[in-house]
């Protein structure tokens, strides 16, 4: 990073209530190295670990957290089984450290694809963070957002079938209870690291209004400083959500 992009990393003061990540290029940042994948995705816990703890520390309500897509299981299975490891291995290896910072966790996507231990995990990892008060930590993990949406039609659908909702009534607000982001504030700042410049089936539905944020740096080498400028950059938009220059 040059130095005139360095940014104390103090001079957040309010920050956007829900960030959302979509968390790329550890292959890319491995590959430069020389190393394997596998050497890019655990440096790239590190930065989760950084970032969780800098929103944490200057009071982000929600971060979600993309860490797996659905279209990532069309990875080589060497790939996807090392993912699915390091997964077990950073829940078994976190909880009690997201315990001792008031962090609640909420993991979102089709669980099933992973092994009964690490659903097992996931369970009691969100149950025991239950009670915090903290950051809301939302790691989607075998995720989509079209799947997102199709998971709250199917609810709606079975929900009419039964004679509990009206067609007639269903609007963007049902629409939204039934959407795995229901009970968290809308997503402000989206970011995606490594100079993709695409949602890759992320959140699709929450993003309506999000500020869009795409940096180069690649997800390994993100830090509390890369964070900062994508907030500060945040607070330079002028967000109209269709009215005129935000009035009411
Ligand atoms: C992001 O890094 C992590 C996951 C998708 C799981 P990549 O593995 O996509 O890294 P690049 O994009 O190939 O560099
Ligand atoms: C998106 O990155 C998924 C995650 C970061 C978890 P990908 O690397 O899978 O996306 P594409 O393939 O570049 O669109
Ligand atoms: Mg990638």
């Amino acid at each position: 990073m040059s130095p005139t992009n360095k940014t104390s990393t103090n001079s957040v003061k309010a920050p956007p209530t829900h960030i959302a990540i979509v968390m790329d290029g550890n292959g890319r940042w491995a590959k430069s190295r020389g190393l394997p994948r596998s050497s890019g995705h655990q440096k790239g816990v590190k930065s989760v670990r950084t970032i969780v703890k800098h929103c944490a520390k200057i009071g982000v309500n929600t971060l979600t957290l993309f860490a797996f897509s659905s279209e990532n299981m069309n990875r080589p299975s060497e790939e996807v089984g090392l993912l699915f490891k390091l997964f077990f291995t950073v829940l078994r290896n976190e909880t009690k450290k997201l315990k001792d910072n008031n962090i609640k966790l909420d993991i979102i996507g089709d669980l099933s694809v992973f092994t009964p231990e690490t659903q097992d995990l996931a369970e009691n990892a969100q149950q025991q963070l239950q009670n915090n008060t903290g950051l809301n930590l939302v790691i989607a993990a075998n995720y989509g957002g079209q799947w997102d949406i199709t998971e709250a039609a199917k609810k709606i659908a079975a929900k009419a079938a039964k004679g509990e909702i009206n067609p007639g009534s269903i609007d963007n607000k049902v629409f939204s209870v039934h959407t795995a982001l229901a009970q968290y504030p809308r997503v402000d700042l989206l970011i995606r690291t490594s100079g993709e410049v695409r949602v890759s089936n992320f959140l699709l539905w929450d993003i309506a209004y999000s500020e869009l944020y795409f940096c180069d740096t690649l997800w390994p080498d993100f830090d509390a400083n890369s964070l900062v400028l994508a907030i500060n950059n945040f607070h330079s938009r002028n967000r109209r959500f269709g009215e005129r220059n935000g009035e009411k």
